[in-house]
């Protein structure tokens, strides 16, 4: 199925849906949900059933809609009679959204009055709650303590946005859109299970721009899409992620600092900051390799007949952290990319040594379905322990993929130096 998204296949996720207006995305949420693979069962209030029907869940997730704590039923195939019993057990994720600031407050004090609050409290699995509700009652200091709350026993908690409400008043309050939902919920299941929880991953992204003046610059045909997908692929293996990014149009990963940079010289001074105690670095920047020696202060007028740019050469990222890690052991593990026209195997070792990387993930981008602004790739990754493993043409998320089990499986092999601190974690969320 090309909806599939591997942290979510066959999880079972139970989704909690209250009464809000904002209960018709949580139907293309569980909708979104089954296209990735998950098993979703939806609890709904009697409050939310006003807004919109079983049904519509019903037939979104193919399998039964919970909606009364006082009916049980054997065949409903859940791993017990009892439904909320039945619901948590083997629950991988509960999911409230939209939250009420009502069901927020009868979680925080452990109420249990109905089918999804007394789930909420036989759940042993992870909770994230997505509050949805007028701009006041969000701010009022009843429901920011209560989410407080939340947060003190580890539930994770979706921002709401600022925006227009359905009372026409603007205010923060609003449920984020179903993207944002999905990167949450990977975000959530990453954390628990994934392989890289408590690592932390730099990955950078984008073609540098090299300015020529304020309007103009040298840049390259990378798209960013393969650093997004690796950046991606780390969030869903459970690990911090830095994306250091010149400007793609992509949609930012959820879940991932920022940082955005455009030249060379930029994407140098961030990687530097942010190597330090950081386990990987994924260097899928497209890095100019030159740059005017001299960037004009106002837009070059074209009166003048010709224009001849001296360029010289940048700093290459790569093999400076390359170097520097024979001192500092930071990032434990190094992964380069060489993007080729000919000789790509031979080209790709010299990088791989020359640069002191784990790995090169190498690509002759002059071939079809590989290379830049599509979404596929077709790529060889050369180990510096001598693997060279070629993988045919598939999407760039599933390359990303296997370049995250390989950076996953090095890391279990160098010993390890730091811990991520409670500042990197609560940044991401
Ligand atoms: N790279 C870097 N800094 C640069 C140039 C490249 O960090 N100034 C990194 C890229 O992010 C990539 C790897 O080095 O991970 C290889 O980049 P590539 O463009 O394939 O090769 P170059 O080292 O630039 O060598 P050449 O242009 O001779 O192929």
């Amino acid at each position: 199925m090309s909806d599939r998204i591997n942290i979510l296949a066959d999880q079972r996720i139970v989704l909690g849906v209250t009464g809000s207006i904002a209960a018709f995305k949580a139907a293309d949420l569980a909708s979104k949900l089954v296209q990735a693979g998950a098993v979703v069962d939806v609890i709904m209030t009697e409050a939310a059933q006003k807004f919109i029907t079983p049904l519509t869940f019903q037939a979104v997730t193919g399998r039964p809609v919970y909606t009364d704590l006082w009916k049980s039923d054997s065949s409903d195939n859940l791993p017990t009679h009892i439904a909320h019993v039945g619901l948590a057990e083997g629950a991988n994720l509960l999911v409230i959204a939209p939250a009420t600031a009502h069901h927020i407050a009868k979680i925080a004090y452990g109420l249990a009055d109905d089918l999804l609050s007394i789930t909420a409290l036989a759940v042993t699995c992870p909770v994230l709650v997505a509050p949805a509700m007028d701009g006041h009652m969000y701010e009022h200091s009843a429901t920011t303590e209560n989410i407080q709350r939340l947060r003190g026993r580890g539930i994770l908690i979706v921002e709401p946005e600022m925006g227009r409400m359905a009372s026409g008043m603007v205010g923060r309050g609003r449920l984020p859109e179903v993207p944002i939902l999905l990167g949450m919920i990977r975000h959530a299941l990453g954390r628990e299970w994934g392989p890289l929880t408590d690592r932390r991953v730099v990955v950078t992204a984008g073609g540098t721009h090299e300015a020529i003046d304020p309007v103009r610059y040298i840049s390259n045909h990378s798209s960013g899409k393969q650093g997004y997908a690796v950046a991606q692929a780390a969030l869903d293996a459970g690990a911090a992620v830095t994306l250091i990014t010149t400007p793609t149009g992509l949609p930012q990963p959820v879940g991932a600092k920022l940082i955005a940079v455009e030249s060379a010289s930029e994407m140098l001074d961030a990687v530097l900051e942010q190597v330090d105690g950081a386990d990987a670095l994924i260097m899928a920047a497209a890095v100019a390799d030159f740059r005017p020696v001299e960037s004009a202060d106002q837009k070059i007028k074209k009166k003048t007949k010709g224009l001849t740019l001296e360029l010289e050469r940048t700093e290459d990222i790569l093999e400076t952290v390359g170097k520097r890690r024979l001192e500092t052991g930071d990032p434990r593990v190094l992964v380069g990319f060489a993007a080729e026209t000919q000789d790509l195997l031979r080209n790709a070792k010299t990088k791989l040594e020359k640069k002191n990387a784990d790995f090169i993930v190498a690509n002759d981008v002059s071939q079809m379905g590989a290379g830049f602004a599509i979404d596929t790739n077709i790529v060889t990754i050369l180990g510096a322990d001598g693997s060279v493993v070629s993988l045919p043409q598939q999407t760039k998320t599933a390359v990303a993929e296997a370049i995250i089990q390989r950076v996953a499986a090095r890391l279990q092999t160098v010993p390890r130096r730091h811990e991520v601190s409670d500042e990197d974690e609560s940044s991401v969320l």
